[in-house]
């Protein structure tokens, strides 16, 4: 049985003040018995703070990026020991506003992958088509091109200790939502990629659905055979958006 996971993506937003406001709000409302891993993923520099307000709860901490080189002169880049360090669990790696805004390739989202786990941080790799792909019948192949650049590298195996976040790049900040239909099938395919491999490892993956997901469309997202939790944009901005979600996720 795979436990579902709900991820929060605060993207560039927040503050010292908001974050603590967020975070205090969330932990009286997400249920303490809920059967769903929660994650919250701040911007950098709120990391470690976020880290302490977390401290002795359930809900894990994670970072938006990480660089793929261990340490030295990359100026502005964050190393997966420090994310380590500051106390996160987890790491997105390839979010479509890396590789769309920042250029991120799949070979550099692979090493990404690859620096994230040596360091024993799950990699949370963010996988999903454009509109024009999606209308060009491109959906499986783009999708199916992403996870080989990571298991070209890292083999299968290496999926064993990892979440894949699928997330449709025009789903994402547009309000409009994959159905769950569509997204059960790119899901399906996903899962069916990795059970061609290893079917213990395709059983145990946990694959999460991104973009536009709120309160009022998680349940249905979720109860996908496919879908283990979702990873949320916009909506984890807001205490009792987000802990809807979470409960969608139960
Ligand atoms: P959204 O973002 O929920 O605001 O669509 C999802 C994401 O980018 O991870």
């Amino acid at each position: 049985m795979r436990q579902p996971l709900v991820a929060g993506n605060w993207k560039m937003h927040g503050s010292r003040a908001e974050n603590a406001s967020l975070v205090r709000s969330l932990l009286d409302l997400v249920r303490a018995e809920s059967r769903a891993e929660v994650l919250l993923c701040p911007p950098f520099p709120y990391l470690w703070e976020v880290g302490r307000l977390l401290k002795d709860t359930d809900v894990a901490l994670g970072a938006q990026s990480v660089c793929a080189e261990p340490h030295g002169a990359f100026t502005g880049e964050v190393s997966a020991a420090m994310l380590k360090d500051v106390g996160c669990h987890f790491v997105l790696v390839g979010h479509s506003e890396r590789r769309q805004i920042f250029g991120e390739s799949d070979s550099l989202v692979a090493r990404k992958f690859v620096a994230a786990q040596s360091q024993g941080l799950v990699p949370v790799l963010c996988v999903g088509e454009t509109l024009e792909e999606r209308e060009s019948n491109r959906t499986l192949a783009v999708v199916s091109r992403q996870l080989d650049a990571v298991l070209s590298v890292s083999g299968v195996g290496a999926l064993a200790g990892a979440v894949i976040a699928y997330e449709p790049v025009w789903a994402i900040g547009t309000g409009r939502n994959a159905s769950p239909d569509q997204a059960q099938e790119v899901h399906a395919m996903i899962r069916g990629k990795v059970a061609a491999l290893d079917a213990t490892i395709a059983a145990s993956v946990r694959v999460l659905y991104g973009g536009s997901v709120k309160a009022s469309n998680a349940r249905e997202l979720f109860a996908m055979p496919d879908i283990d939790g979702g990873l949320v944009g916009g909506a984890s901005l807001k205490a009792d958006e987000f802990a809807r979600i979470c409960a969608a996720a139960d």
